[in-house]
């Protein structure tokens, strides 16, 4: 069975990120590529991913004109990789743009979308005109996602269980901001544990520092795995 754990590949330098991919089996998890490794390593090395058997999420956030995030998302789509997202703030034109694109290509990854980035606050939203609580923005741009024709949402565990609700079973909930129990926050505020998420109604959890700075990476996924399966 397919691992729900999808490891943040945060690593500045393609070195780092090679020595930690070297050891992984690609039914351990899968890997997300964002900006900052695409920009030192860029499609080859995603290829790399891809040709080790790896289901790859590139994380590029694509947020332009229709025409645009429709390209980019084909391109992208025949890199092979397994997930792909764009801003669902970019609208439902733009969103059917980037299916458009994904269909096109020889191979059709999962398409999903960002709706509030977890690190905005109700007086960000504001301050960019979209005042009111956030829940609500989730909850409606979830909906022009899926109304779009897009496979699933990045979002916080914490607003999983009302789109688990609002959703279409299939719906994948992708959910960033997940610590074991007891281990180190970093930078994340509001977290859950794997199982909690899972419970809520995430389907693939993304995870960072609890595996990639972890002293030993393959027991830490082992356990993670186990602790998903039951
Ligand atoms: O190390 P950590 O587990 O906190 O890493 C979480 C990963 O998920 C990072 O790559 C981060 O950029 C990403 N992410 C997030 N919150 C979001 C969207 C993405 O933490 N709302």
């Amino acid at each position: 069975m397919s691992s729900k754990i999808i490891v943040a590949l945060d690593f500045p330098t393609l070195e780092q990120a090679l020595s930690f991919v070297k050891p992984l089996k690609p039914e351990m998890c899968r890997l997300k590529v964002g900006k900052e490794l695409f920009a030192v390593g860029g499609p080859q090395f995603v290829g790399q991913l891809v040709d080790q058997g790896f289901d790859v999420f590139l994380d590029l956030k694509y947020h332009d004109i229709p025409n645009t995030v429709k390209k980019a998302c084909q391109a992208s789509a025949e890199l092979g990789v397994w997930m792909l997202n764009v801003h669902s703030m970019g609208g439902r034109s733009m969103m059917e743009a980037a299916k458009e694109g994904v269909l096109a290509a020889s191979h059709q990854p999962k398409l999903i979308a960002v709706t509030i980035l977890t690190s905005h606050s109700e007086q960000d939203l504001e301050d960019i005109g979209l005042a009111g609580p956030i829940q609500s923005r989730v909850e409606k741009l979830a909906q022009l996602t899926q109304a779009s024709g897009l496979d699933g949402v990045v979002c916080s565990a914490m607003e999983a269980p009302s789109l688990r609700k609002l959703m279409a079973p299939s719906f994948e909930l992708v959910t960033p901001g997940i610590r074991p129990a007891g281990a180190d926050l970093g930078d994340q505020k509001r977290v859950m544990t794997p199982r909690e998420a899972i419970d809520a109604g995430s389907t693939f959890l993304v995870m960072g520092r609890p595996i990639t700075q972890s002293d030993d990476p393959i027991g830490a996924l082992e356990q993670l795995n186990e602790e998903l399966k039951n």
